[in-house]
């Protein structure tokens, strides 16, 4: 049997509506990031069931599914585009995060030929060294962008947590504020839209202190897991396994912890390692790295173990699990982004909804 990803459409709903709700009470827009269920038509409903209206992907493949699916919710585009793809971004989504003067032109261009005006959002990097202007270049490249005749200055936003793993917090989001009152006031425009990050912007929505004027965050994990790698925030009623993995157990034996013979290199080019633990009772099941990283999912049961994987066979010690395994049994996983992502990108891993 294919490994299946269970997906509880209702639980997504509800995550969604809880999560737009807390975010409405301190005046911030969520937007749905699509990407990490690859904009599945299916689960992009389940959240505007939810209440959310605006979308955000970082894939221009992705969108244009969407698009030809029949969804004309305003589209942000998170990955800051391709100076080749300037005609598709303007032809496909409303806004598109941006750093690069270059690029920003090229859209310009781009959306004049279309007859149209595209909005930006200009990145900031307030510390994170992913995409965004240094908070000091802001103002120059604002003034630039000004005197495009293609694209409209609708805000400007960043992003923390994903490259320099740097948390969102007073400090960081009030310099993106400082630097929005500097623009506007030094190049007379206002600024609609003020961008304050992802999931781990929740933390601050939750414990009260998400400063007045950040007004939307770009939504993601949080909608889909309940959560994030933090740990540091929830809210009431918000479901963590609205993702469900399951897969089978292809092999069941007792066998030394040890491999026998000599060590050389595993199926990815690491040199394993191994504790000896005696006999222990492992199962193969059948999925792999080409799949899912292990480090994407998590046994529901704590007493297995994933001992490691290649492309096509996992194996677990179940030694110390309380329930009698078989071959042909079911093992369920709950997941992190890392595996949501993985696993939604599976072709291999058939996806049921509940
Ligand atoms: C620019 C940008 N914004 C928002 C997000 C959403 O992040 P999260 O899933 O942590 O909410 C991402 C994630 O890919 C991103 O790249």
């Amino acid at each position: 049997m294919q490994s299946v990803l269970e997906i509880n459409l209702s639980k997504i709903t509800e995550n969604a509506r809880l999560i737009k709700e807390a975010c409405s009470r301190r005046n911030v827009e969520v937007l749905a990031v699509t990407k990490g269920f690859v904009a599945n038509p299916r689960i992009v409903e389940a959240i505007i069931r939810g209440g959310i209206e605006g979308l955000a992907d970082s894939r221009l493949e992705n969108i244009t599914a969407l698009r030809s699916a029949g969804f004309h919710q305003p589209i942000t585009l998170l990955r800051i585009p391709c100076l080749s793809d300037a005609r598709q971004v303007v032809n496909t989504v409303e806004y598109s995060l941006n750093s690069e003067p270059v690029v920003i032109r090229a859209l310009s261009d781009a959306a004049i030929e279309a007859g149209r005006v595209h909005n930006i959002i200009l990145m900031i990097d307030v510390g994170d060294r992913r995409e965004g202007v240094l908070p000091d270049d802001a103002i120059t490249i604002i003034r630039d962008i000004l005197t495009l005749k293609g694209v409209h200055i609708a805000g400007i936003g960043t992003n923390m947590g994903c490259f320099g793993g740097i948390l969102p917090t007073l400090d960081n989001l009030n310099l993106l504020l400082a630097i929005k009152e500097n623009i506007e006031k030094s190049c007379g425009i206002p600024l609609d839209i003020i961008s304050g990050g992802g999931t781990t912007s929740l933390r601050l929505i939750c414990d009260g202190t998400m400063p007045a004027g950040i007004n939307q965050l770009r939504i993601g994990e949080g909608i889909l897991l309940g959560g994030d790698a933090t740990g540091s925030w929830s809210i009431d009623g918000l479901s963590k396994d609205a993702f469900t993995l399951r897969s089978e157990i292809v092999e069941l034996k007792e066998k030394s912890s040890l491999p026998v013979g000599e060590v050389f290199l595993d199926a990815f080019g690491n040199r394993p390692e191994f504790e000896d633990r005696g006999m222990r009772k492992r199962a193969i099941i059948s999925i792999g790295r080409q799949d899912v990283n292990i480090d994407g999912i998590r046994p529901v049961d704590e007493r297995i173990h994933i001992l490691g994987a290649s492309s096509d066979h996992m194996i677990l010690d179940v030694t110390d699990s309380d329930s009698d395994l078989k071959v042909g049994d079911v093992i369920p996983f709950r997941l992190n982004y890392q595996g949501l992502l993985f696993l939604n990108n599976s072709s291999y891993v058939y996806k049921e909804y509940i």
